[in-house]
């Protein structure tokens, strides 16, 4: 069995919030954020928005571009380092669908990678059998973890939600198309590299709490820990993905059989305009040839994959057939790229 992209959609938060906005919390300025990364603009999620409504607004366009029922989903995957419950929000989502025969949901956890494990997590089940139709969504939040006093970091990232539909090829269609869309993957990640970028798990003790250490009640957790802002050596990470993703990409279309002459469209985690174009020229990809949304959204982490794909199909851009190279990189440290047909 094999399977290809069928339906694609995507949903962004009400508020944004400029370079210039931003210069009046930190000390930063637009020339500085748009010269260093390429982002003008970004979308936060406001405190009534929430992230599983906007993940489910993103999977429901692109099932009605599949032209697919809720009820012929047979799993969700929600990817995604920032749900709105600790056990996972994919569930909420099947069910804010109207799921009704209760498919299989959960959540991925991958950072910026998440959207490119979910792909290949989706190709593998309906591979393996059972499975006819796989939303995967990329949606985050990293607003909600973003320490608005660091200016390192603070410009960089923005809130989106964006979904794909896999769905089975049977072998009647294999006949006629004669290709799987997801020829190849290459993914990989390193823990010994999380101190560059993480927000680690923080326990609430009081000072009262921490006094009644050496009984039983003071060696137990209080049950509210809560999660640390992102912490971030920008330098290293710029570093780590400009040599990780070209080879990595190098590898996936090695596998494919395949040179960088056929790829049609490089579609990259946008995390920093200059890391795409790094990546691009050392892969030796004309510039008219990567797709870029970073000026508009900033790093949507898990959500950036699909929102670009979203606009660059709607678009009008990439069309039926056209090949695309797709790399994700980020915390974990984690990696990966993908060569699929859209
Ligand atoms: N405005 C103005 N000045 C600033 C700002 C700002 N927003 N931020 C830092 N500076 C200053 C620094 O203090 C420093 O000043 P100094 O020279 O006086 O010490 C100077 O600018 C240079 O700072 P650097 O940190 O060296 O700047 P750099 O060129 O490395 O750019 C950046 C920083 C944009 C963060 C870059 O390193 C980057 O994009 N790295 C990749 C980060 C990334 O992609 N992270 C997400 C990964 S995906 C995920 O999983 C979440």
């Amino acid at each position: 069995k094999g399977c290809k992209l069928v339906g694609c959609g995507s949903a962004l938060p009400s508020i944004q919030i400029s370079n210039d906005n931003l210069s009046e919390i930190v000390d930063t300025n637009d020339e500085w954020i748009s010269v260093r990364t390429g982002i003008r603009n970004r979308r936060i999620l406001s405190r009534k928005e929430s992230l599983t409504a906007m993940a489910t607004e993103a999977a429901q366009k692109a099932l009605q571009m599949a032209k697919v029922e809720p009820n012929d989903v047979d799993l969700v995957l929600l990817c995604t380092s920032t749900p709105e419950d600790l056990f996972g929000s994919a569930p909420q989502i099947q069910k804010a669908l109207g799921c009704s025969h209760n498919p299989l949901a959960y959540d991925i956890t991958a950072a910026c990678s998440g959207f490119l494990l979910g792909l290949v997590s989706a190709a593998c089940y309906i591979r393996g059998g059972g499975f006819n139709n796989v939303l995967v969504i990329g949606a985050d939040a990293l607003s909600r973890y973003v320490d608005w006093t660091d200016r390192g970091s603070c410009i960089l990232f923005g809130d989106a939600a964006g979904a794909v539909l896999l769905q089975v090829i049977t072998p009647f269609h294999i006949f006629l198309i004669e290709e799987d869309g997801l020829f190849a993957f290459d993914m990989h990640s390193d823990g010994e590299g999380q101190r560059h970028l993480k927000a680690g798990m923080k326990e609430n003790n009081t000072d009262q709490e921490l006094a009644t250490n050496g009984s039983l009640l003071g060696l137990l957790p209080k049950g509210s820990s809560s999660y640390s802002c992102i912490e971030m050596n920008g330098k290293e990470v710029f570093r780590f993905a400009v040599r990780v993703v070209p080879h990595s990409i190098e590898l996936a279309l090695e596998k494919a059989g395949l040179g960088v002459s056929s790829i049609d469209w490089l579609i990259l985690h946008q995390a920093n305009q200059r890391i795409i174009d790094a990546v691009a020229t050392r892969l030796e990809v004309p510039q008219e040839r990567v797709i870029s949304n970073l000026a508009n959204y900033g790093n949507t982490s898990a959500a950036s994959i699909p929102l670009a794909l979203d606009e660059a199909v709607r678009s009008g851009k990439v069309q039926a057939g056209d090949t695309i190279a797709t790399a994700g990189f980020g915390a974990g440290l984690t990696w990966g790229s993908a060569i699929v047909r859209w």
